[in-house]
Parts: structure tokens; C-alpha cells; sequence
């Protein structure tokens, strides 16, 4: 053999060597960064996601699971994605509004008479446009991820909407969600989900309004003893990425993760329901909440004073939206 083929064959062999070598020392990093505990819906999915992809792509790609804000806040995740410091988040729905207007309708108060509904909504043409709303600020909605309906967290009892007349209420970020508690006279403050806890135990606030999960996860109820069974909104998420970082996964690698994005959506969409039921009776066990349940003519005092809300967006999130929706409460 010349030395000249001899110097090209090692250097091919060092070449694949190398390729080789590459391939193990790099994968690609998904970081998932989200702001609920791992015994949350959300936790479990991301959880769940992880160990589907290391089952499907090994040491192809790596996820890191940071949880309870550890990584980012929801204010500064999605800055962060499109900066590609991470990859996978799925903030609540009432998280986008700096990106979106459309995404608003899934905060009207008493527009989804139960979890049903919104799985219906999501699934329709108008769910499925949705998903493609935040194209043009360079994010890509991979799907909808379930938490369950809100309900109000107080110092005291609230059972008709006086009750919350001049009492303070930590919000997302939401225009809809602080002109909800304006129609009740109340103040909205809108802080991270990160805060709220020690603004609920050091009586800045008064009260708050989330999923059973994440009051039992976040333990509010033992600083908050009153909790209203209201049902009067929403918290779901869009699991989001930045469009040039999902669309730059390899050919060979991208529908694998895609598909664990798929199964790992209908677990945590299968336990939601479960995670809250679980939550509420936890709460309940603990004697350290009392649960209101209201009477019929209380609630329905509690969807006139919220409901005027609607119309104020009308405009901004589209009638054609908002109808969509409210047609999904029929079956
Ligand atoms: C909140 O900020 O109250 C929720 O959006 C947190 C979450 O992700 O469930």
C-alpha cells in the first residue's frame, strides 16, 4: 500500500472515528422548564416525556426536567426559547398574552361548563388554528396539556361576589383575568406563580384563584382556609418551542420526539381529572381548608357579575373564537 492511501484510509478512519465519537459525546440537549411541582399534571407529563424519549432515542437526545420555576418564571421562558436557552415549556394558556390575543378566550369566566368541553374546543378546527397563533413570533404549539377548572382561595368565606369586594387577588398575567375581578370590585395583582405562596402567607393578598392541584402542591390551603368551589375558569397549557430549534431537529430524530410529545400529552391529559380529585380530598383530609360548595343561585350570581367580561374582548380575541367555544359546551 502507498503511503498516500496508507495517510488517506487512517484519516478516513479517524474521520469516522471522530463522526463516531461526536454522535455519543453530543446529544441534543430539550430542556423543559415549567413552574408546577413533579405531583402535578404538568410534572408527571414532563416526567413522562423524559422517559419516553430515553426510551425511544437513548443517547440520541437528552431532556432535562426543570421544575417549580427553578429554571425560569413563566414571564421569562418563552424570552429565554427564543433566545434558545430552552427548548420545551408549556406555560398556561393565560401566559401568552405578550404573543397572542387569541389565546385569551380560554380565560373568560364560565365559558367551559366542564373539562369536556375544553377537550372538545381544543380538538376543533378553531383549537387546532390556535395552536398556530404564536407562528409569526418564531414559537411552534405542539399541542394542549390538561390541569383542570380554577376555583377562589380566600381568608374568608366567599360565597356571592360581595364577598370579594375590595380584597386583593394574585393573578397570571391576563388582562381577562384582572378584568374578571374588577367586575367584582376586587384587585387584581398579577405576580409569578413562583410568589404567591409567601403573598398568601404574609397577608399581602387575600386570596387566589387556581386547580385543586396546584393548591394541595403549592400548599395555599394551608394558608388560605377558605376555598370556593367555583369552577369559573381554566388552566390549561400549550406545550410551545421555538420554531427554528424543533424544525432543525435532525429527519431521523424528529418524529421520535414528536411521537413521545404525543403519548406523553395523553398520559398527563388521562390523570388530570384523577391529580385533582386526588388533590381536593388531600385538602379536605388535612382539616385545614374548608371546601364552599355553592348553591345554585350563588354561582349563577358569581356568572353575571364575571360574565360582561366577554364582550369587553370580543374584539380582540375574534366573535368567530368565542362562538367556537361556547359551542363546544354542546357535545
Ligand atoms: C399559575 O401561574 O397560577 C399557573 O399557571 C401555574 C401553572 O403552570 O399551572
Amino acid at each position: 500500500m502507498s503511503m498516500l492511501k496508507f495517510a488517506s484510509l487512517t484519516s478516513l478512519a479517524a474521520g469516522i472515528m471522530m463522526a463516531a465519537g461526536a454522535a455519543v459525546a453530543d446529544p441534543i440537549t430539550i430542556k423543559f422548564s415549567h413552574v408546577v411541582a413533579e405531583n402535578t399534571p404538568k410534572g408527571q407529563m414532563a416526567i413522562k416525556f423524559q422517559e419516553l424519549v430515553e426510551e425511544k432515542l437513548g443517547d440520541q437526545v437528552d431532556v432535562e426536567v426543570y421544575p417549580n420555576s427553578q429554571l425560569y418564571g413563566d414571564d421569562q421562558v418563552l424570552e429565554a426559547m427564543l433566545l434558545g436557552d430552552v427548548q420545551l415549556a408549556a406555560p398556561s394558556l393565560s401566559k401568552f398574552q405578550k404573543y397572542t390575543d387569541q389565546l385569551q378566550v380560554f380565560d373568560l369566566p364560565f365559558l367551559f361548563e366542564d373539562m369536556a368541553a375544553v377537550e372538545r374546543f381544543q380538538n376543533s378546527a378553531t383549537g387546532v388554528q390556535l395552536l398556530t397563533s404564536l407562528q409569526d413570533k418564531g414559537l411552534i404549539g405542539l399541542g394542549y396539556l390538561h390541569n383542570g377548572l380554577k376555583q377562589l382561595s380566600a381568608s374568608e368565606p366567599l360565597r356571592v361576589p360581595e364577598d370579594a369586594a375590595g380584597k386583593k387577588f394574585r393573578i397570571q398575567t391576563s388582562d381577562v383575568l384582572a378584568a374578571q375581578f374588577k367586575a367584582i370590585d376586587a384587585v387584581p395583582l398579577k405576580k409569578p406563580f413562583s410568589e404567591v405562596f409567601i403573598l398568601l402567607q404574609t397577608q399581602a393578598i387575600d386570596g387566589q384563584e387556581n386547580t385543586y392541584s396546584n393548591i394541595y402542591s403549592q400548599k395555599f390551603f394551608e394558608v388560605q382556609p377558605y376555598i370556593t368551589e367555583s369552577n369559573h375558569g381554566l388552566i390549561d397549557y400549550m406545550v410551545v418551542s421555538s420554531a427554528s430549534f424543533w424544525n432543525g431537529l435532525p429527519e431521523d430524530v424528529r418524529p421520535k420526539v414528536e411521537a413521545a410529545l404525543k403519548q406523553a400529552l395523553a398520559y398527563g391529559n388521562s390523570i388530570a381529572l384523577k391529580e385533582n380529585q386526588e388533590a381536593k380530598q388531600a385538602i379536605i383530609d388535612s382539616g385545614k381548608s374548608e371546601i364552599i360548595t355553592l348553591t345554585p343561585e350563588q354561582r349563577q350570581q358569581w356568572v353575571e357579575a364575571m360574565k360582561p367580561v366577554w364582550d369587553q374582548f370580543a374584539d380582540e380575541i375574534g366573535q368567530d373564537v368565542i362562538d367556537a367555544a361556547v359551542a363546544s359546551n354542546e357535545g
